[in-house]
């Protein structure tokens, strides 16, 4: 799919599950494979993303036979893990490539990580520093980018570190890390950032203590196998929160999303901006809240986001952005550096798509400005970015004219069937390429 081409469209309506979270399904590979015995996952998301994760740990000995979503997977303990013959392809995934380097450093063998074009810009200093802290080899390319190579005669020492970002990857990468040091390591977050990791080491068995920003963790415990339900994912889920509160006349419920409190932010938003967005069935699956949405169009207004509720929908943004230029009058974002460093730079990147389609944007070195107004329509560039595509698509519902989307082989990395899901609801967008 190398472009999508949208024509205006809505209202949008349905009943529909988008694919399995793509934080957790990482998470349930990784760890079921350090487990003992036999894990079954269920809802497992079949994105490139998650499947690289789990094709790096079948090049690592795991026996692992997935049929779509279920998979099933032959723990082989704390130290069972074996030398990869090549190199672990990481492909877009900022996520996988960060995971594993904590999980790689307390190896007796050394690996070597790779990504696409965009994950090899991606900064890595942010884990090897603490990596090397705790006595990780690692040798990066100039900046401290992929590939990566890890050297796996270190013997790991604990950590105490007070993270200088908000990161649930790079919290993730060391809690892995962590857990083949000698001694207990404490990481300590300036926000709450997302818990999956957490929540599923003591699935496994594992101790993990939260004391406020702190959660600390044990070297040496061993993980005992579990099965894993995994939620539809909420930020897959958050392009039809926004399709939904912008298209007059819509009606849409989605079920089965994950609803973990640090990752709702992107909820928390729209309330404020105006939406009509109902949780129904609140219930807990695996560790994990998890609810059906049910989101109506709403009359959406511009606010100030609050700085409290940036970690926790950090990845919404680009769908975010697409609500403030429906909204009326202005949304302002700060304090969202972070956004530079995803798999693009999601602040410029949106404001030259929205840019280019008449809406009134002035991007500052950590958020954006947006002015509520008419889309009309035109050529977007995606520079590579899932998101970005996915955001432009629910934008079509709005615009004026159609709009042409380029760049969007990418969508398939965390939303296999976006389109045809799309167009199911409403949505008029077509795959091309
Ligand atoms: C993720 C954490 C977030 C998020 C990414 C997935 C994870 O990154 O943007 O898509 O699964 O831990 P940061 O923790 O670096 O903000």
């Amino acid at each position: 799919m190398t472009s999508i081409e949208c024509r205006p469209g809505g209202p949008v309506a349905g009943t529909i599950r988008v694919p399995g979270d793509k934080s957790i399904s990482h998470r349930s590979i990784i760890l079921s494979s350090i487990a003992e015995g036999e894990s079954l996952i269920s809802g497992f998301l079949e994105g490139e993303d998650s499947l690289n994760t789990l094709r790096a740990f079948q090049s690592m000995g795991v026996s692992i036979e997935r049929d779509a979503d279920r998979v099933r997977v032959q723990g082989v303990g704390l130290h069972g893990l074996i030398k990869p013959a090549g190199v672990l392809e990481m492909g877009n995934s900022g996520t996988a490539m960060r995971l594993l380097l904590g999980l790689l450093a307390g190896q007796a063998f050394d690996a070597t990580l790779a990504g696409d074009e965009s994950l090899s810009k991606r900064p890595m200093n942010r884990v090897i520093e603490p990596l090397e802290a705790m006595n990780a080899i690692i040798d990066s390319q100039p900046g401290g980018m992929a590939p990566l190579r890890v050297h796996g005669q270190s013997r790991l020492t604990a950590i105490n570190y007070r993270m200088p970002i908000a990161s649930a990857q790079v919290k993730s990468c060391l809690l892995l890390a962590g857990l083949y040091a000698q001694g207990t390591s404490t990481i300590s977050q300036p926000d709450p950032t997302r818990d999956h990791t957490e929540r599923m080491l003591r699935g496994f068995g594992c101790e993990v203590a939260t004391d406020g920003p702190d959660i600390s963790i044990r070297g040496g415990q061993s993980l005992t196998a579990c099965d894993i339900e995994i939620p539809a994912d909420i930020s897959s889920a958050a392009f039809f929160l926004v399709a939904a509160s912008i298209a007059p006349e819509s009606d849409l419920t989605l079920q089965h999303v994950g609803i973990n409190p640090t990752r709702t932010g992107v909820i928390d938003i729209l309330n404020l901006m105006g939406a009509d967005i109902v949780l129904l069935d609140e219930r807990e699956i695996g560790g994990e809240p998890i609810a059906d949405i049910r989101v109506r169009s709403a009359a959406l207004k511009g606010i100030k986001i609050p700085q409290s509720l940036v970690p926790l929908a950090i990845d919404e943004f680009p769908a975010l952005f697409i609500a403030a230029a429906c909204a009326s009058g202005e949304t302002e974002l700060s304090g969202a550096e972070e956004l530079r460093v995803k798999e693009s730079d999601r602040i410029q990147v949106m404001a030259d798509g929205l840019g280019s389609l008449g809406i009134q944007v002035e991007p500052t070195p950590g958020g954006i400005k947006i002015q509520g107004g008419t889309m009309g329509g035109g050529v977007v560039e995606t520079h590579g970015d899932h998101r970005i595509a996915m955001a432009f698509s629910v934008a079509s519902l709005r615009a004026k004219e159609a709009i042409s989307i380029r760049d969007c082989a990418n969508v398939n990395t965390s939303f296999p069937g976006f389109v045809d899901l799309a167009r199911q609801v409403g949505i008029r967008v077509t795959s091309h390429g």
